[in-house]
């Protein structure tokens, strides 16, 4: 795909601007107005070219997900004609099964309502654990995950030659499969029990910790609870020290600071979100992406 302009918010507009730059494109913010009572006012450059690339995370889910739907088909009547969403941390990708009766499987429901609106989707390490690919998901829309894994698996490799990378729980065997196979790192993960939102039981592999550097990997942190449970369980059976990568750094709440508690050492993650402890970047990732779409 050619886009003719990107398309961002202001508060990406870092990422925007890296990502226009790598891919030689002009680039332009909506502008946002909040009102007293909570709704938004957007602004989107008065004429689009007939090809949009549009850049939105959606960490914050819910507030963006609104401008989202009001920005794309907005978009469309002011000339867009085929746009491609760039969204390095998609929401909702967990909540992928019905956990209890009359659930509502939300992955499935976001999905379907994006795809509705946009011919593409690019996305990083978005939550699929129990569906292959998105297009399960995404009737009628091109969808491409991309993996931040095997560069934070570089990241890792170089600031702690020989570690083990431990996924907390089973469903992150296929971040630290990837990384550890790209960079000659063992893995192997957790056995993780949800218990609710912040609570969480963690069971270690069975495999000698005692003296290892361990670096736990997983695709989100969010409460920062689950890495807490697993980086206090290696740091008990032995671990000479435990440091922390993930794709997209949500750390909501006292999250950095619970896990500095536990004895955390380094917490490093992707700029998939845009965060204080981002160090390995994703643009030429998503940048390669578009331009084979
Ligand atoms: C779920 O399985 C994800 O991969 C993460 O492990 C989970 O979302 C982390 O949540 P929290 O940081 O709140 O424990």
């Amino acid at each position: 795909m050619q886009p003719g302009l990107l398309l961002a918010f202001e508060d990406e507009t870092q990422a925007a601007e890296a990502l226009a730059s790598a891919l030689g494109l002009p680039m332009a913010l909506v502008a946002r107005h909040r009102f007293p009572d909570g709704e938004c006012r957007l602004r989107l450059p008065p004429v689009l070219p007939e090809r949009l690339l549009l850049l939105r995370g959606l960490q914050q889910p819910n507030e963006k997900l609104v401008e989202l739907l009001i920005t794309l088909p907005a978009a469309r009547a002011l000339g867009a004609r085929q746009i491609v969403l760039v969204s390095p941390y998609l929401a909702y990708m967990r909540q992928d099964m019905a956990f209890a009766p009359g659930e509502a499987v939300s992955q499935r429901h976001i999905a379907a309502l994006l795809a509705g609106q946009v011919d593409g989707l690019i996305t990083v390490d978005p939550h699929l654990h129990r569906i292959a690919s998105l297009d399960e998901v995404m009737p009628g829309c091109r969808g491409v995950a991309l993996s931040a894994a095997p560069l934070l698996g570089a990241w890792v490799a170089q600031q702690v030659p020989g570690a083990l990378l431990l996924g907390p729980d089973e469903e992150a065997l296929q971040w630290v499969a990837a990384a550890g196979l790209a960079h000659g790192l063992e893995h192997a993960v957790c056995h993780k029990q949800r218990l609710g939102d912040r609570e969480v039981r963690v069971a270690l592999p069975d495999l000698p910790l005692r003296g290892r550097a361990v670096v736990l990997m997983d695709d989100v942190a969010s409460t920062g609870r689950t890495l807490v449970e697993a980086a206090t369980a290696a740091l008990a059976a032995g671990a000479a020290t435990v440091d922390v990568a993930v794709t997209h750094a949500l750390f909501v709440g006292d999250a950095l600071a619970q896990l500095r508690a536990a004895g955390v050492r380094h917490v490093w993650s992707s700029n998939a979100v845009p965060h204080a402890t981002a160090v390995v970047p994703i643009t030429a990732l998503l940048a390669a992406a578009v331009r084979a779409f």
